[in-house]
């Protein structure tokens, strides 16, 4: 059976270590002129993504080939999914090529576990609708670690729309699991009475912001949004955007990206020097690549020993 990573829920802070290890050794890699490892020669890995993606499906594109796999990219916009083709008659069809890892992205919930039930091959979570984006949490963590040296301790704040947010559900147990503090702020519409049974401090305010060692700010998710969340945005910004007021010196900002400038972050912030979303972007490649590492030839595998993977 091959391990899959379904959700950052799988691994201890063991395993997340030492994906964070690899990835240190995959940025050094990065860094070269030949930025090329034969470590999956041979090997196929697919790329299928449902929903709309600029960094996660470049980097995963770009790790699986820094790796030296075969790649191949399908998307709902001109494949047979557009005429309906289902997720188990697709994933199928692309196993017939004996992939080593399909990467899914879907705006459906369990989409990426049901996917492992149809196909020998490892599979990667790339974001599964509110559910779980677990190599989004994995950079993260790394980014942040990166800049200081360790979790424990560290007080961060994620703050915006919890409530559609598959990066706040990964990011919190990824942050805690590496010994940080973690505080949920937003509108109370969008913070759902079960996200504190994840294990962070929950607060409707900003009040207490000047005390996190680090700003993670969410994206205002207008697709997911159904129903009308909060009075306007306009009045989202006034109480909620960090912006330049509400950051003090020394502080660290993140965001997932895509930002919506002005509105959840302001521009001065985005491009100020406590921004670390640029390399947020560029830990994605490293941190991509040790995932598909450690899956298909770490020894021993990956522990990855939530029920999810099992099938
Ligand atoms: N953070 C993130 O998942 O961005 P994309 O939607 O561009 O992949």
């Amino acid at each position: 059976m091959t391990a899959s990573l379904l959700s950052v829920e799988q691994m201890d802070r063991a395993a997340i270590e030492r994906v964070l290890d690899r990835s240190e050794s995959f940025a050094e890699v990065s860094g070269r002129e030949i930025k090329k490892v034969p470590a999956l020669r041979g090997r196929t890995v697919v790329n299928l993504f449902y929903e709309a993606s600029t960094r996660t499906r470049s980097s995963f594109e770009l790790a699986a080939i820094r790796l030296s796999a075969d790649v191949v990219n399908i998307h709902q916009t001109g494949s047979s999914i557009e005429k309906g083709e289902s997720l188990r008659d697709t994933v199928q069809t692309l196993s017939a090529y004996d992939p080593s890892a399909i990467v899914i992205r879907s705006p459906q919930a369990g989409a990426a576990a049901l996917a492992a039930r149809f196909t020998d091959a490892a599979v990667v979570n790339a974001g599964d609708g509110k559910h779980a984006h677990p190599t989004q949490a994995l950079l993260d963590v790394f980014t942040l670690r990166r800049r200081l040296g360790s979790l424990d301790g560290v007080n961060v704040w994620i703050v915006g729309d919890v409530r559609h947010s598959r990066v706040a559900r990964s990011d919190v147990t990824a942050f805690t699991r590496m010994g940080a503090k973690v505080t949920l702020a937003g509108p109370p519409t969008l913070l759902p009475r079960e996200i504190e049974t994840l294990g962070a401090t929950v607060t409707p305010r900003l009040d207490g912001i000047a005390e996190a060692d680090a700003i993670y700010v969410l994206r205002m998710q207008n697709e997911r949004m159904h129903e009308s969340f909060v009075p306007s945005l306009r009045e989202y910004a006034r109480y909620y955007q960090i912006n330049a007021d509400r950051v003090r010196p020394g502080q660290l900002v993140m965001h997932p990206g895509p930002v919506n400038r002005g509105v959840e972050i302001s521009a001065e912030v985005i491009d100020s020097k406590q921004s670390l979303i640029g390399e947020q972007v560029r830990a994605g490649v490293a941190v991509r690549m040790a995932v598909l590492y450690e899956l298909l030839v770490g020894t021993p595998p990956l522990a990855t020993d939530g029920e999810e993977v099992s099938r």
